[in-house]
This record gives structure tokens, sequence and C-alpha cells, in this order.
């Protein structure tokens, strides 16, 4: 590890209480499916009986409200703290339970950091296998703060087939490792478009980038998921594609992410900082 980013944040650090397991879902840019991926990924894991949580740590541009479908108002414990949603098997925190759409976020720097810390700590988390945290873009206040507060266990970064896409993935990956967080993965998005009379899936962009830029940066190429407006179409009406359409080609390319992503999980618990390099 380089820089003193991480020496930092190692004294900062503090567990989240019941909390065995916190994955990091980020790209550089958005729009790139970051949202969409993270609460797919959590359906996977659900079904495969992991207890798993979901943050939504784009404070600015919240979105796993409207994925899981979860209503507004976050009911509290006696002690203050703001109860997950729980649907589709996974337990949810977003600002979006808390602010109305049409509320603006005028929040600046130390209090954006303070409300993400909230986020985080005062909430009363079931016991939870894995929290999975749907990062906002870019390598702003919220994921530095997140990342020197948290103990992350590892990353996943997502890109879309196009140069401008990868070039802030590329960004996102050299943060995770200025603050020795294992990055898992990176999964490119919307890589082809899967046809709704036949089925076939035909190619959108050039791509070739987002494969080259993960063994330049010594991390693990996790596939890639098609565009599919069958997943756009659920995505919408609040409910993961993986499990309205498991045999969806964009969900079953969602469920060996998932599963690559275990395994690499597996072997960082292993083999602490090893699972990037297999
Ligand atoms: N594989 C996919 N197939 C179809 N639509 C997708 C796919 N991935 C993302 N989308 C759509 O693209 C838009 C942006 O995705 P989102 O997850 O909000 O991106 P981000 O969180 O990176 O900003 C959403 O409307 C979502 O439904
Ligand atoms: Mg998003």
């Amino acid at each position: 590890m380089s820089g003193c980013a991480s020496t930092l944040s190692f004294a900062l650090q503090q567990p989240v209480p019941g909390v065995a397991d916190i994955i990091c879902i980020a790209s550089g840019k958005g729009g790139v499916g970051k949202s969409t991926l993270t609460v797919n990924l959590a359906a996977a894991l659900s079904c495969q009986g992991k207890v798993v949580g979901v943050l939504d740590a784009d404070l600015y541009g919240p979105s796993v409200a409207l994925l899981l479908g979860t209503d507004d108002g976050v009911e509290t414990t006696p002690e203050g703290k703001a109860m997950p949603k729980q649907r589709h098997g996974i337990h949810s925190l977003s600002i979006g339970n808390l602010l109305a759409p049409e509320a603006g976020l005028v929040w600046k720097g130390p209090l954006i950091a303070q409300a993400m810390e909230q986020m985080v700590y005062d909430v009363a988390w079931p016991s939870l296998d894995i929290l999975l945290i749907d990062m906002p873009p870019g390598t702003g206040d919220i994921p530095i703060t997140l990342l020197e507060r948290l103990p992350v266990t590892g990353a996943v970064v997502v890109s879309t087939p196009q140069r401008l896409a990868a070039v802030d993935a590329e960004r996102a990956i050299a943060l995770f490792h200025e603050y020795d967080v294992p990055v898992f993965g990176v999964v490119e998005n919307m890589d082809g478009y899967v046809c709704p009379c036949c089925g076939k899936i035909n190619r959108l962009f050039a791509g070739g980038i987002v494969e080259p830029l993960a063994r330049k940066r010594h991390v693990a190429y996790f596939g890639s998921v098609p565009l599919d407006p069958a997943a756009s179409a659920a995505t919408d009406a609040g409910i993961p594609f993986l499990l309205r359409d498991p045999q969806s080609p964009s969900a079953k390319a969602i469920a060996e992410v998932a599963d690559k992503m275990m395994a690499s999980l597996r072997r960082e618990r292993a083999n602490p900082k090893i699972a990037e390099d297999a």
C-alpha cells in the first residue's frame, strides 16, 4: 500500500455491529448500473441463504428504495436507531426512504459525511452475513468517509464497455487500492443488447476495453451483463430482475458475478489481501 490514507483510516475504522463483511459496489461514473447490480447481487446472495443488507450511499442520487420497492418512512427502535426496510429477502436503508423525491439535498462536505456515518452506525442492522454498499459515482467525500471509517472487506467495480466509463472505473479501482481494500473484480454491464424477439445478444459498443483494464490493474474480470429491456422494466417496478426472471441472460450473468464475488470473499477471509491475485 502506497500512501498514508490506509494508515490513517485504520486508526479511525469501527466495525458495524452485527455485520460480518462489507462489500462496496462502485464505479467512477453514474448511470453504469451500480445500483441495479447491487440489488440484484443482494437478491442472488439472499437466494443462496445469506442474510444480506444493502446500504444506499448515493445520498445525492439514491435509487435503492425505488429498486427494491420499499415505501417511505423509517421506523426507529426505542434507542433511536433506524430500522432497515425488509423486502425481497433484503434488508436495506436509503435516504430515499427518509426524504421525499422532490426534497433537494443541499448538504455540504462535513454534513454529508456525518449523515453517511449515521446511515451506517445509527441503524438497527440485523446480524448480516454481508452488507453491500451502493456507492455514489466518483471519488469524493462520501466514498472517502466510508473508506476511512468502515472495515471494508472488498469491492466490485462496474463499468460499461465504453472508454469514458472505463477511465473513471480505473480511478475507482485506484481509490480502493489507496485504502488497501482489495478489488474482487470488475463487471462489464450493458455489454450487448438482449433482443426481446429472439433473445440473441447483439453488440452495441465496440468493447475490448474493460477486460484489458482489469488485467492492467491486476484485478479479476467478473464477466459481462447484457442490456436487457425486461430487466429495466422489472427494475422500474421495484423488483430485482434476478427474482422476476432468473433464467434471463442478464439474471444468469449476475448470478455468476455473485458466485465469483463470494469466491473472492472466501479467499480474502482465508488469506487476507490474496483474493485479488487469484
Ligand atoms: N443490464 C441492464 N439491462 C437493462 N437496464 C439496465 C441494466 N443495467 C442498468 N440498467 C438501467 O440503467 C439505468 C441506470 O442504472 P443504475 O443502476 O441506476 O446506474 P448507477 O447506479 O450506476 O447510476 C437504470 O434505468 C437501470 O434500470
Ligand atoms: Mg445508483
